[in-house]
């Protein structure tokens, strides 16, 4: 995932709504709340995974017919159109007795793979629970384990917004095998499915000269790879790539294409009776106007496309909170102290 940039949001096309004071509130809202939100954690931004996508997609889709997995796919997890889901990647969930004492229950979990044990993960599938790892697949972060098995020479700029990350090179052979290990490790966790972040580098200004064509056969690669251990894959913003490998992965995970009336782009995934795992961040979480609440549940509007989305309502920093779209509220306990594998805690 990327980032929310004040900056980005400013240079958005001016329609109306651009020019009110409406408008002008709700930018002072969000820096109100990004200067509190850094001051108030003392951390900064950067620390943890955070959610929030760099804007609107400037990327063409990709042409061509999809591509065919060498593989059976219908072997593996294919969840339903519109199935509920949680995303926590800020802190690890608290270890579960039984795993059916976790709220909300009956949902998907997408949960950061390095921060969970894999009694924790073991819990939640027994009690019926289907996880999906995620893991920035795209990204260089200084904090992770393997952070120095990557070459130099595969690390691009810095993620806008994100100092702690750097683009990576990905059709290097040797990020490749780092990405082949943490697979291998997502599944002798016990993963169900994996969410590899940031394969949209082609859309960012990476420094590496990535395309849209390196990035699609990146996500082959990586559900190939997951294939091999029977764990789906989900496609992680990164619309331009649809068209070519919607037959290798099994749902999407899309930040904000509510905010940026994009969602278009993701209903192909609906045709093809695969969910979309959508997260909106309105500013006013966790205290959602109803009015606002209701846009974003509409299929109206911004909201147009979003028949089908498994739409969940968060906060910045993807925590336990959580709002969906039948108007219920949700706040899945985490640890209360967690030191990353960087070494900080919070
Ligand atoms: C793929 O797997 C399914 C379920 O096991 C099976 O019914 C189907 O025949 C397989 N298809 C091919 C082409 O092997
Ligand atoms: C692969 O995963 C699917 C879905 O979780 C499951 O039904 C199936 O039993 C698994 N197959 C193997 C060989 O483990
Ligand atoms: C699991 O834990 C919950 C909450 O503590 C409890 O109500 C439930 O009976 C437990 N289930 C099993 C199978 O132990
Ligand atoms: C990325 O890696 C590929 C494969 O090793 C290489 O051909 C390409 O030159 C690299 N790109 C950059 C910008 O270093
Ligand atoms: C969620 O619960 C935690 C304690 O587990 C609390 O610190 C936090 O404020 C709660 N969040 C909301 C939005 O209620």
């Amino acid at each position: 995932m990327n980032k929310t940039d004040p900056a980005v949001e400013a240079r958005r096309p001016k329609g109306s709504f651009f020019r009110t004071k409406k408008f002008l509130i709700a930018i002072a809202v969000v820096v109100v709340i990004v200067i509190a939100l850094a001051v108030g954690l003392g951390v900064g931004l950067t620390r943890n995974r955070e959610g929030g996508d760099d804007g609107k997609s400037k990327y063409p889709p990709l042409s061509g017919p999809p591509d065919i997995p060498p593989y059976n796919v219908s072997n593996l997890w294919q969840p339903a159109v519109g199935t509920p889901w949680q995303i926590i990647l800020k802190k690890p969930i608290v270890p579960v007795s039984n795993g059916s004492d976790i709220t909300p229950y009956e949902t998907v979990y997408d949960l950061d793979m390095a921060d969970h044990s894999a009694d924790t993960f073991a819990k939640l599938r027994a009690a019926g629970i289907s996880i999906i790892c995620y893991f920035s697949a795209g990204s260089w972060e200084n904090w992770r384990s393997d952070k120095d098995q990557f070459p130099a020479a595969d690390l691009g700029k810095v993620l806008n917004g994100w100092p702690n990350e750097k683009w990576l090179n990905v059709s290097s052979p040797a990020v490749r095998d780092i990405m082949k290990a943490r697979i291998k490790a997502a599944a002798s966790k016990g993963c169900t499915a994996i969410d590899p972040d940031n394969v949209d580098g082609y859309d960012n200004d990476n420094g590496l000269g990535l395309t849209g064509e390196e990035a699609a056969d990146y996500v082959k690669f990586l559900a190939t790879e997951a294939a091999s251990y029977n764990m789906s894959t989900g496609l992680k913003n990164a619309g331009a790539l649809i068209p070519r490998v919607i037959n290798f992965v099994q749902f999407s995970v899309n930040e904000q294409c509510i905010q940026f009336a994009e969602c278009k782009n993701f209903k192909p995934f609906i045709d093809a009776n695969k969910p979309v795992f959508n997260i909106e961040y309105p500013p006013s979480a966790p205290n959602v106007p109803a009015n606002v609440a209701a846009d974003i549940c509409s299929h109206q509007g911004k909201a147009a496309y979003t028949e089908g989305f498994s739409t969940v309502i968060k906060t910045l920093d993807l925590m336990g909170w959580v709002q969906y779209c039948d108007g219920k509220t949700f706040n899945t306990s985490t640890v209360t102290t967690f030191t990353n594998s960087r070494g900080a805690s919070s």
